[in-house]
């Protein structure tokens, strides 16, 4: 089942040198079940595509569809509330927030839920990525390669159908790379969601079901 369908998708940014075509008529999808990676020069469109895939840019053409639905005439408030129930993101640099602990960095993106007994499921999501025995520690207190696996369990919190990562071994040794993406497989496996990764790294790559390659904001054939 499709996740996400972009549809000849076009994205232009008005700047004081004019206009820049960061995507032009982009045609992309991801399914449950797989990883789908992006990958391309720096400039190509990568992170823009990201971000219209997660609702945080909208594009100048073109459509999204998010589990069949079109989504592009959405209102600011009707994004919020599909990104939040629909995706999870796994940012570069992590944003984890270096007061709350590791447990309380997961439930964060929950906070809105009343209805469920969010710090269950965080130490459940927390211990699942192997961090059981870190619960109260807080990101100073981490290693790069666990703060990276506290987002992942943050961007599972509200069991998304889709998981964005924004180069998630980059700034990793390879060790612990591998690692994080053999959590990112049992994911994509486990819970039947669809993973779209920016990368320049080969090691993630060889993980991945599909490479998409973008090249001067089209997608190259
Ligand atoms: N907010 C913006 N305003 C104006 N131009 C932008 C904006 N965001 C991106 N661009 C331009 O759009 C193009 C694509 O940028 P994007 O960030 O998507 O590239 P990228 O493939 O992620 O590159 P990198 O590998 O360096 O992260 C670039 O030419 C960039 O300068
Ligand atoms: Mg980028």
């Amino acid at each position: 089942m499709t996740v996400v369908q972009l549809t000849d998708v076009t994205k232009r940014y008005q700047s004081g040198e004019g206009t820049i075509e960061a995507l032009s008529g982009v045609d992309f999808h991801a399914d449950r079940g797989e990883m789908v990676t992006v990958i391309g020069p720096s400039g190509s469109g990568k992170s823009t595509m990201l971000n219209v895939i997660g609702l945080l840019d909208t594009p100048t053409e073109g459509t999204v569809q998010l589990k069949g639905t079109d989504v592009t005439a959405f209102t600011e408030d009707e994004l919020t509330e599909e990104r939040r129930s629909v995706i999870g993101f796994v940012f570069q640099d992590f944003h984890l927030l270096p007061m709350l602990t590791a447990t309380e960095n997961v439930e964060l993106p929950s906070m809105w839920d009343t209805g469920v007994d969010r710090r269950d499921r965080a130490v459940d999501l927390l211990r699942r990525v192997g961090l059981g025995d870190r619960l109260e520690h807080t990101p100073d207190e981490l290693s790069g390669g666990q703060r990276q696996r506290v987002a992942i369990a943050r961007a599972l919190i509200n069991e998304p159908d889709i998981v964005l990562a924004d180069e998630p071994t980059g700034n990793l040794d390879r060790d612990t790379g591998e690692t994080i993406l053999e959590e990112l497989t049992a994911l994509k496996t486990n819970e039947d969601v669809a993973i779209v990764a920016v990368t320049h790294d080969d090691q993630l790559v060889a993980y991945t079901d599909r490479v998409v390659e973008l090249v001067d904001g089209e997608v190259s054939a």
